[in-house]
């Protein structure tokens, strides 16, 4: 009965994941399994948490040393594409300075994670931003 169950469970799992592969790609399947940078960071030197149109919220941490990032995070309560494009934010911002960062847009992680539907294109735009106020975070606190 609960090996039925459990091969019941197994099934369903692997459809999901062959799902999720078929609608999102390979990259962003292995790093909605493996976010990496998914924590917070104590004390950062940059800052930012926004909450997107879709009422969503992304946070990100970034420790600068010597004007390059030397570690970076993110949070967010949001969908599994929005922990994608974070993580993926957090990954770009490593080694960066700041005119760097400025560069990362919404399209630099869309071509990263190999492309997302239409309808999630919205999420790698929130984590965009969110690195850029992180930034401007960093820049406002070393003017003050
Ligand atoms: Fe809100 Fe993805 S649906 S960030």
């Amino acid at each position: 009965m609960s090996g039925k169950l459990d091969d019941f469970l197994t099934n369903l799992q692997n459809e999901i994941f062959d799902d999720t592969i078929k609608t999102y790609g390979e990259t962003a399947y292995e790093r909605w399994r493996n976010p990496l940078y998914m924590k917070s960071i104590h004390n950062p030197d940059g800052y930012a948490r926004v909450t997107g149109p879709c009422g969503d919220t992304m946070e990100i941490f970034l420790k600068f040393n010597e004007g390059r990032v030397s570690d970076a995070s993110f949070q967010t309560d949001g969908c599994g594409p929005s922990q994608i494009c974070g993580s993926f934010a957090a990954e770009l911002a490593f080694g960066k300075n700041i005119d760097e960062l400025k560069e990362i847009t919404n399209q630099t992680i869309l071509n990263i994670v190999g492309g997302l539907p239409e309808e999630n294109q919205h999420c790698a735009l929130l984590a965009a931003n969110t690195l850029h106020d992180a930034v401007d975070n960093y820049l406002k606190k070393r003017l003050s």
